[in-house]
């Protein structure tokens, strides 16, 4: 697993997917699931550096998840405040950076706080990139962004025929992060669910059938190795 070869993914982003099926299948609760999900975040993130992956970007809160139940929400929104306090350290002993992309302003006060400190606590290292992605949604996130941009440009600030993609992905969530090469999403669905829509224009994408909390290091670094033998165009012809 060590010196993969320069072709490997940059960054990898991952739809956490299957948690809820995961319980089901064990007769347990849903949220019994999203803990055995949260546990196998670590395995994933800590094998990075060894399999060439320098950006992991995970899913774990879409802003369409707000339509489960009260007490799944809840829930969750407890596990991730939980998992930030008993992570934060590891995390930054491992040299990982962290962020968060998403809208924060429906998160409750307690939680924003846990991860403003933790991407402040993290914010020299460089060994990996981690991004949570958490109540985020790729409409969502260009709809912000033109607000934003829009703002600007009414205050005189922004020239609206310089406008370009560039200008956009300045003002998006992501604005840190290079385009992800490969997207990942485990559970047997293949649908992306609002997740990096601009981001992901040319990404690889790998639909896998394991559920989340069954997935291992081993199945991502294969599922690493096997993006290496992809021919990328980019829409161009190879000559
Ligand atoms: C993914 O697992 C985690 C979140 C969306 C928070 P699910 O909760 O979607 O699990 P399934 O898809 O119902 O099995
Ligand atoms: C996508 O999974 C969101 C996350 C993994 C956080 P969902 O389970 O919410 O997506 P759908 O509803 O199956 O499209
Ligand atoms: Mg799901």
């Amino acid at each position: 697993m060590k010196d993969f070869p320069q072709g490997g993914p940059r960054h990898v982003a991952i739809i956490m997917d299957g948690n809820g099926r995961w319980a089901q299948k064990r007769g347990k609760p849903r949220l019994f699931g999203h803990h055995a999900g949260a546990r196998r975040v670590k395995e994933i993130v800590r094998c990075c550096p060894d399999i060439g992956v320098k950006y992991l970007t995970i899913f774990a809160f879409s802003t369409e998840n707000w339509k489960r139940t009260q007490s799944e929400v809840a829930g969750l929104m407890s596990l991730f405040r939980r998992y930030i306090q008993r992570e934060a350290q590891a995390l930054f002993n491992e040299g990982v950076r962290v962020r968060f992309i998403g809208d924060r302003i429906k998160l409750d006060e307690k939680l924003v706080r846990l991860m403003d400190e933790l991407e402040l606590l993290t914010a020299d290292n460089s060994k990996v990139h981690l991004t949570i992605a958490l109540n985020y949604g790729g409409r969502d996130e260009v709809a912000r962004a033109v607000k934003r941009l829009a703002r600007e440009v009414k205050a005189g600030n922004v020239d609206p025929e310089r406008v370009n993609e560039e200008t956009l992905a300045h003002y998006l969530d992501t604005y840190f992060l290079p385009d992800p090469d490969l997207v990942v999403r485990t559970s047997g669905e293949a649908r992306i669910s609002n997740f990096l829509l601009w981001q992901s224009a040319y990404a690889e994408y790998e639909f896998i059938d394991t559920l989340w909390p069954d997935f291992t290091k081993d199945i991502f670094a294969g599922i690493v190795a096997g993006y290496g033998t992809r021919d990328r165009r980019f829409g161009a012809v190879r000559t």
